[in-house]
């Protein structure tokens, strides 16, 4: 299982120092915890958490290697700044930044090509969701966003409804059970069931729903965003996934 904090553009320098030393102080040995942090926070947050068994990220990077993008950042930026992995394609950037997918695919290979694993958004807007389009717009997603030649070892994928992030509304078991279906068969005709990358889901993910989230079987842990600024909140959701991890190997 995997935990993934999205600071998103938070907090302040100073929150971000308590929190760092909450993550630090709380252990979750079974399941793999990663903070996507601002990136005027990289290095300060890998100092302080890496060694707390914590994965770093970045929350984008540029396609190019360098090059006269003012504002932009590299992935091997990211890299030497002790990020091992970086988030790419989130609905914000998609919508905010014009992001396309095929944007999405050129990131990834930019970021597979330093060394960074991917964690790669896709998800459905609240009109596709009506008009019952949403597994096609996750496919297409998938397949437009995903490099042909990308590792499954590197790449984990995120499903965010984009009506569910930051809204509160959290998408029925049912339906997160047939995306994260959907989205397993995209995966598994790539690469083969075996090599198949974990699938989280995100939007609205707290402390009272991360457990019957987690028990849905595809669900492979959570990106969280709001809920990642709270200690409690994220500790309760890591040990939400903790414990569905030690059922699934005890099954
Ligand atoms: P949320 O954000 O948990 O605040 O809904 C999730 C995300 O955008 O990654």
């Amino acid at each position: 299982m995997i935990v993934a904090a999205n600071w998103k553009m938070n907090p302040a320098l100073d929150q971000a120092s308590v929190l760092a030393t909450a993550l630090a102080s709380q252990s979750f040995p079974k399941i793999k915890r990663i903070l996507f942090a601002p990136h005027p926070y990289l290095v300060p947050m890998s100092v302080r958490l890496t060694s707390a068994g914590l994965e770093i990220g970045g929350q984008d990077c540029h396609f190019a290697d360098h090059g006269a993008f003012t504002g932009d950042v590299s992935a091997a930026m990211l890299r030497d700044c002790g990020a091992s992995l970086v988030l790419l394609g989130h609905s914000e950037r998609r919508a905010a930044h014009g992001e396309t997918s095929e944007i999405v695919a050129q990131k990834t290979t930019a970021a597979m090509a330093q060394n960074l694993d991917v964690m790669l958004c896709v998800g459905e807007t609240k009109a596709e969701r009506d008009d019952k389009k949403a597994e096609q717009v996750v496919i297409d997603q998938l397949q437009a966003s995903i490099p042909k030649h990308a590792p499954p070892n590197r790449l984990i994928i995120a499903y965010e409804p984009v009506w569910a992030i930051g809204t509160g509304a959290v998408a029925s078991p049912d339906d997160v059970a047939a995306m994260h279906n959907v989205i397993a068969s995209v995966l598994a005709e790539r690469y083969g069931a075996n090599h198949a990358p974990s699938i989280l889901y995100g939007g609205s993910v707290n402390a009272d729903n991360a457990a019957s989230l987690f028990s849905i079987p595809l669900v492979g842990g959570a990106l969280v965003g709001g809920a990642s600024l709270e200690a409690g909140a994220f500790a309760a959701i890591c040990a939400a996934a903790q414990a569905a991890n030690s059922l699934r190997v005890d099954l």
